[in-house]
């Protein structure tokens, strides 16, 4: 087909091409259109040129302008890292209550703290740090060596009855089934078992086993139970047991009591980081 075919509705050149005698019709593409298009083109030329773009054998064309996402990337890092040095000499040079009184400071301590705490502490206190028997559980307000941050990081820093640390919490409990008799223990048990509510096996036990207590006991455990945070000596009346539930737990810890150690932390990781530690355990709902 050469010649050329006008549409006769429209008046308007047809493309020549005929299906079925339906033709197409040649109209031009809008001025605004083609400009654009034209641009887009000149732009696309442009940023390859300014930036790196053409992939050559080995690397690519590097650009005009320099940019690297990788450069980008490393001083992003470097911010970030001056951040976080700026926090770690903070911490490092405050006290725990001061670090908690700082808001930004606390929360990146509480954050390095609960990093630490999963790589060492977990073991033994358990992932949500809700401890099991023997160990005990961080997150509430039944503190053996006490529940202030200060406290806390010095429990941390020292260990407990580890013998490597000369500062570390000391104090063991009598092997009492060398020195009362076995009534006696069956009475005390009985005694310290209605301390925190429970009823005693035998009611008859109870009145003699508080004699028993307050000459054996009381020295640590304190008068009413409460316990004596200076010596670990648990608080026998809040119902949590560290050593098991019942008069046969208690008996048996009062024959031949058991001691939890733990290792101390401040020579293995540092002084800040277990004062990031200790920021993290208060926080996680018994501090005080
Ligand atoms: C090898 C086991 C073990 C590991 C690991 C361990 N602990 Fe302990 N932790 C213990 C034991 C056992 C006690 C209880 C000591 C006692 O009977 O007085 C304890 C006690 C504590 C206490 C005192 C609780 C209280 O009621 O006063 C704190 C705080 C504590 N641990 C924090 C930590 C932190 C933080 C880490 C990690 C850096 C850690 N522990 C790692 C075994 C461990
Ligand atoms: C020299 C101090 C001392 C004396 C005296 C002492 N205790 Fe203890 N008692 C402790 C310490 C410390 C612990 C914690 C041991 C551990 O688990 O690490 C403890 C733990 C216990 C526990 C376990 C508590 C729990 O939460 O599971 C019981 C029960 C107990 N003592 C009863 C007694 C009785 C009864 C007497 C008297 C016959 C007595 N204690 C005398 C220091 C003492």
């Amino acid at each position: 087909m050469t010649e050329k075919h006008i549409d006769e509705a429209t008046g308007v050149a047809t493309t020549g091409h005929e299906w079925d005698g339906i033709r197409e019709l040649n109209n031009p593409l809008p001025r605004w259109w083609v400009w654009t298009f034209y641009a887009t083109i000149v732009w696309a030329l442009a940023y390859t040129v300014a930036y790196p773009a053409w992939p050559m054998l080995t690397s690519a064309t590097t650009g005009l302008l320099g940019y690297s996402s990788r450069a980008d990337v490393k001083a992003e890092l470097a911010a970030a890292e001056a951040g976080k040095a700026q926090y770690v000499a903070a911490v490092s040079t405050k006290s725990v209550d001061e670090i908690i009184k700082d808001d930004a400071l606390r929360q990146f301590a509480i954050a390095a703290g609960a990093a630490a705490f999963k790589v060492n502490c977990v073991q033994c206190h358990g992932s949500g740090a809700q401890g099991s028997v023997g160990y005990p559980n961080l997150n509430d307000d039944d503190w053996l060596w006490g529940g202030t941050a200060d406290q806390i990081y010095q429990t941390v820093l020292h260990g407990v009855r580890f013998a490597d640390d000369a500062d570390t919490r000391v104090s063991e409990m009598p092997a009492f089934g060398e020195i009362i008799d076995a009534t006696q223990v069956a009475q005390v048990s009985a005694y310290v078992a209605t301390l925190s509510g429970a009823a005693a096996a035998d009611p008859a036990m109870v009145e003699p086993g508080k004699t028993v207590f307050a000459d054996n006991c009381a020295a640590c455990h304190g008068d009413d139970g409460k316990g004596n945070r200076d010596l670990g000596a648990p608080n026998l009346t809040d119902a949590i047991w560290l050593r098991g539930e019942g008069e046969a737990a208690i008996a048996a810890q009062v024959k031949a009591p058991k001691h939890g150690v733990m290792p101390a932390w401040g020579g293995r990781l540092g002084d800040t980081n277990v004062k990031e530690l200790a920021v993290y355990v208060h926080s996680l709902g018994g501090g005080e």
